[in-house]
């Protein structure tokens, strides 16, 4: 299969693409690295963030953590409500493995881990037995009585992106990794790879295994067969690198490589943005909307968020995407006049993007730009075109 030659661009992308700028509104807490659901009904959404450890509700994000650091890992043990987390203090240097008994008020020191004080970008806590911990920093480590003493485990899948524990199984251990989706029986040790499409968060939810496949979009698996089951796949150009589940299990939370949040209230029937996306208000707007529906949204997406990955794009040489059009990449580099030249030309490059000057009118064109600008953020807006290469415009002078 040609897919493996094709991993280290799309491997390239992940990690050039998450280092854009996050959703505006969330913007103050810095880069969003993990997310969790916490409280007795796990309804309120933690997020692990730059600036530390955030709750986010009503479209408000307000700090919990007394004190500030990067949280890199967290985990919650579903049971005690326990808070673990780990990352990097404001003055440098790394925390070690930090517990919170209070929902992430205050965190204490466990311990400082194997080779530490570890920064854990990745943990995960047994709910077969808490006392259970892993965490990867310098390959992964083990504990057995709640994260005060640690040994190695064998080699970890490469390129990995996630790592989960299983509900049932007190050895069993999930990642997800640009190579695939592994599953070891044996606390670590070994790994047998049972998907072999880039997959990109993998999270355990009362005995059942949701994951990110590239190209299959959200897919979940009882513990017990491991029958995988596709939820969602209209997810365009983001793939998810984190995703919390609430405790009935209705709402869902993804964070995608972009730092945005994405959220569905029916069980990742259907996703938004989050905070949503402004509905469009002027007749401009809306009249656009109408034309990207019926013309562009089968290759641009809902809400513009791109072509969704397929096996078929990413095994195919040469095959290019229709780009995300909401201001997540480029399009936004263009003045109003080159974006209604493409859509008038189409692409140079591809028939793929055909030109529509048979069909639409420059009016139309324009009106599906206005309507695209609804979904940009402020920066987008205001730098449109030359000012994405002004600096003092790009940070809000
Ligand atoms: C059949 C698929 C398809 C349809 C339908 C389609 N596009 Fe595209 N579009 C593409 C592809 C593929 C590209 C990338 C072309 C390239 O890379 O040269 C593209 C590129 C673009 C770009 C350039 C973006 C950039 O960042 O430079 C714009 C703007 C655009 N499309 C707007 C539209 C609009 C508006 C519509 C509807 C009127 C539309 N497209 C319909 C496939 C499509």
């Amino acid at each position: 299969m040609k897919l493996n030659s094709l991993l280290p661009s799309f491997a390239f992308s992940i990690a050039a693409m998450s280092s854009l700028s996050n959703a505006d509104a969330l913007d103050s807490l810095g880069h969003i690295h993990s997310l969790s659901f916490a409280g007795e009904e796990q309804q309120t959404l933690l997020l692990g963030a730059h600036h530390g450890l955030y709750s986010y509700q009503h479209n408000n994000a307000n700090l919990v953590s007394k004190q500030a650091f990067d949280v890199m890992g967290l985990a919650r043990e579903p049971k005690t409500g326990t808070v673990f987390a780990s990352g990097h203090p404001p003055q440098g240097g790394n925390t070690g493995l930090l517990r919170s008994d209070d929902g992430g008020k205050n965190f204490t020191l466990v311990s400082e881990g194997l080779d530490g004080p570890v920064d854990f970008h990745q943990l995960a806590i047994s709910a077969v037995d808490p006392r259970r911990i892993y965490g990867v920093h310098g390959g992964l480590q083990v504990s057995n009585d709640g994260g005060k003493s640690w040994r190695k485990a064998g080699a970890l899948p490469p390129k990995l992106l996630k790592l989960a524990a299983s509900n049932t199984q007190l050895n069993r251990l999930y990642a997800a990794s640009e190579q695939g989706f592994f599953v070891s029986q044996n606390s670590g040790e070994t790994w047998q790879k049972s998907l072999s499409s880039p997959a990109t968060t993998v999270v355990t939810h009362q005995g059942r295994v949701f994951a990110f496949i590239v190209g299959q979009g959200l897919v979940v698996a009882n513990e017990s067969d491991m029958q995988w089951r596709e939820i969602y796949n209209a997810f365009g150009l983001q793939v998810l690198l984190d995703l919390a589940v609430s405790g009935d299990g209705q709402r869902l939370v993804g964070l995608s490589q972009k730092g945005e949040l994405l959220e569905s209230l029916n069980k990742g029937e259907s996703w938004n943005s989050l905070p949503p996306k402004p509905q469009p208000v002027t007749t401009q707007e809306m009249n656009g909307r109408k034309i990207y529906q019926a013309n562009c949204q089968s290759c641009h997406g809902i809400e513009a968020v791109g072509e969704t990955y397929s096996i078929d794009g990413l095994t195919t040489e040469g095959f290019l995407f229709a780009p995300a059009l909401n201001g997540s990449m480029h399009g936004w580099h263009h003045t109003d006049e080159q974006l209604v030249k493409t859509i008038m030309d189409g692409s140079p490059r591809t028939a793929k993007m055909p030109a529509w000057k048979g069909t639409l009118s420059e009016t139309d064109a324009l009106d599906t730009i206005a309507y695209l600008k609804t979904l940009w953020g402020e920066k987008q807006k205001r730098c449109q075109g030359p000012g994405h290469m002004d600096r003092n415009c790009l940070q809000g002078h």
